[in-house]
């Protein structure tokens, strides 16, 4: 069968393997037939060789986290033959720690967990693989299109989750959301928040493409700028840029009490001369919290499944600009100009 995989720490070691090993039974109970993988910045880390770990004993590693499938068979019973399917991106470590002990695997204490395409488990990008029932999300038949979205959507699923724990520690009734960034993570972000009823505004510096028409469908504000120059301070802020200098003006801008999420992955190695002072006076006079957020576990993928199927189908169908075959995946790991997300498609 086929396989895109890649060698951990190389650069442009990608490949195409049309005859790598069925799966082992070993790696779950539910026999899958890939339909897509979407594709997103940690791939392209993977790709360039700053990221990614084989599975032990391997040189190589299949791409591939965001996956869609259908059900070939699943002698569990718990999901059916033709059902559709995505699998859970990380395993609980080992040991396991406090939390990975508890499910909690998106809260892994010591750094042992596995993730399926990216850290010592084979990813989605291969025509068959096999998952466990504890790792399977069953989705509904409407998100056979779109169903590859449901991993992204966890991580923001997860995000809100925390947002609303940590906004539990008082009285709660945030109403202006501002997410920075209208990638693909950006505007799901923004369409849990319009779910949830706030008031949300979206900002990135393009002016133009399908970036304003995406939030604007949703009901968000668009803007373009810096966070700085808004004229007003948001009650929750999920910074989804990871570009430095956005990241300390979010931290900035956030209202009394407010809550900032860090959910954008930035590459360090650059320095920015800043007040950090003036940032510690702000964060504690006004009782601000920023905090990290990475990764979901069971709980957040069932909400965003869950998310995905109340959304308007359109919607979603138009965050996925390119459609690329599994045979032409160069074009697929090669980014455009004005790409959402692109999906690498494995049907015939
Ligand atoms: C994935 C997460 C994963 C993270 C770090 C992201 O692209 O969406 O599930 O935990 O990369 O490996």
């Amino acid at each position: 069968m086929r396989a895109i995989t890649v060698v951990p720490g190389r650069p442009d070691s990608l490949r195409l393997v049309p005859d790598f090993p069925e799966p082992a039974n070993d790696e779950g109970a539910i026999l899958v037939e890939a339909l897509a993988v979407g594709i997103c910045g940690t791939d392209h880390e993977i790709i360039g060789g700053g990221h990614g770990e084989p599975p032990p004993g391997c040189h190589t590693l299949v791409l591939g986290h965001e996956s869609l499938g259908r059900v070939i068979a699943d002698p569990s019973g718990t999901l059916h033959p033709g059902d559709l399917v995505a699998g859970i991106v990380r395993h609980p470590d080992p040991v396991p720690c406090a939390n990975c002990a508890m499910d909690e695997w998106d809260m892994c204490r010591n750094e042992r967990y596995t993730e399926h395409g990216i850290k010592g488990l084979p990813g989605f990008a291969r025509d068959r693989w096999r998952i466990g029932p504890k790792f399977a999300i069953g989705l509904d038949p409407a998100l056979e299109r779109v169903g590859v979205l449901v991993e992204p959507t966890s991580v923001l699923a997860k995000a809100w989750d925390h947002i609303d724990r940590i906004g539990a520690r008082a009285v709660w009734q945030p109403q202006t959301v501002l997410v920075t960034g209208a990638g693909p993570i950006g505007l799901l972000a923004a369409l849990l928040a319009t779910q949830r009823g706030h008031t949300v505004h979206v900002l990135d510096r393009a002016v133009g493409g399908r970036k304003p028409a995406l939030a604007g469908a949703l009901g968000a504000a668009y803007h373009t700028g810096s966070v700085s120059e808004l004229d007003f301070a948001p009650d929750v802020i999920l910074e989804c840029t990871g570009a430095p200098a956005v990241v300390l003006e979010v931290m900035c801008k956030v209202a009394p009490t407010g809550i900032v999420c860090l959910a954008g992955v930035s590459t360090g190695g650059r320095t920015i001369d800043f007040d950090a002072g003036a940032l510690n006076r702000d964060l504690v006079l006004e009782n601000n919290v920023v905090f990290g957020s990475v990764n979901a576990n069971r709980r957040h993928w069932d909400l965003a499944a869950e998310a995905l199927t109340t959304a308007d189908p359109g919607w979603l169908d138009s965050l996925i600009t390119r459609r690329v075959p599994v045979g032409s995946y160069a074009e697929a790991y090669t980014s455009a100009d004005d790409d959402i997300k692109v999906v690498l498609e494995f049907g015939d």
